[in-house]
């Protein structure tokens, strides 16, 4: 692997800085009270359910928007061990762990089926909302479908998710996950409403893509979860097979991700207690490890990772 690639990847999924910084903000503006309601009105960022909650940031895309709900062979409980490695292909399946999260196209079907002859499942990693431009199929992206750069990720642009064409991209690497036996995917980036992302992509957006992609994960006997995008989670859920979280310690947001351990499924939680730049196999402080874990004890599925997802973990 080249170092682009490994750059590329480099804390693969994590949100650059700024939108949870502004997230941040704007929730403790929200707290602050009423003239704000005016702007988020303005803005069309559907805050009341925010409000109503308390704590729940950029509002919520109600339970009806995206259409039907389909079911999946494999359904995971709250509390399912894992490991999630995608910086380099996975070369070590010995690990004690139900479930493996690794890169669906650095994987050959050889480590899946590796991995599957030691009864571990297997969810492949692919960027559904963003363009990767190192990537075997970037070719197919035709321009109208790129948005803005990834804050921080300057290889990766925000993809339309209404596009026709991109759908079609996506639906060819759910059969490619399929060809590879994979028993689930982890499709990232679905949280463009939550960024700069050029595409005036909104909630409704990520809610109508995500229901789509699960029907069309579980036509192949896939399952899927729902990375990240904590504003739509009441929206996409019952199509969901779990939530892949990043930093919801961090950023306070644990109590919106617990819905899935409410409906038996897991949450699977990573923590970056060392930050962005250091990445280590180094043990985090007790003082680290004991916040990262507070939600262990509600059956999350915690684990404390550097940010390069490299196979470095530390558990709760
Ligand atoms: C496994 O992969 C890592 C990262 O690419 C590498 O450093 C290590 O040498 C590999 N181990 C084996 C046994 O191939
Ligand atoms: C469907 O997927 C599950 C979980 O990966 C697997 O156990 C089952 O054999 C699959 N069924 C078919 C018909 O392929």
């Amino acid at each position: 692997m080249s170092s682009a690639i490994d750059e590329s990847l480099k804390g693969k999924g994590q949100a650059a800085g700024g939108w949870k910084s502004w997230s941040l903000k704007k929730r403790l503006l929200i707290i602050g009270g009423g003239l704000l309601v005016v702007v988020a009105i303005a803005l069309g960022v559907g805050l009341g359910v925010g409000l109503t909650k308390g704590g729940s940031d950029d509002g919520e895309v109600p339970p009806t928007s995206g259409g039907k709900v389909t079911t999946a062979e494999w359904q995971p409980k709250p509390g399912t061990t894992w490991q999630i490695q995608l910086l380099n292909p996975l070369n070590d399946t010995s690990l004690d762990v139900e479930v493996f999260d690794i890169d669906l196209f650095n994987n050959d079907k050889s480590i899946i089926d590796e991995l599957h002859q030691k009864n571990r499942k297997v969810i492949c990693y692919f960027s559904a909302g963003s363009y990767e431009n190192w990537r075997p199929d970037k070719s197919k992206f035709k321009d109208s479908d790129l948005g803005s750069t990834l804050d921080g990720w300057e290889d990766e642009k925000w993809l339309n998710l209404k596009s026709q064409n991109v759908r079609d991209i996506m639906a060819s690497r759910l059969d490619m996950a399929k060809e590879k036996n994979c028993d689930g995917v982890d499709p990232d980036n679905v949280d463009g409403y939550d960024n700069k992302n050029g595409l005036d992509l909104k909630q409704e957006d990520s809610a109508d893509f995500m229901m789509w992609l699960a029907n069309e994960a579980h036509a192949r006997n896939m399952s899927i979860g729902l990375k990240n995008a904590g504003a739509i989670i009441p929206a996409v859920i019952d199509n969901m097979q779990w939530s892949v979280n990043e930093q919801c310690m961090q950023y306070d947001e644990c109590d919106k991700y617990a819905a899935f351990v409410d409906k038996n499924k897991p949450v699977f939680h990573i923590e970056y207690p060392k930050g962005d730049d250091t990445n280590n196999n180094d043990d985090v402080t007790t003082q680290q490890k004991d916040k990262a874990c507070e939600y262990n004890n509600k059956k999350f599925s915690t684990l404390i990772k550097n940010m390069k997802l490299d196979a470095w973990f530390q558990k709760c």
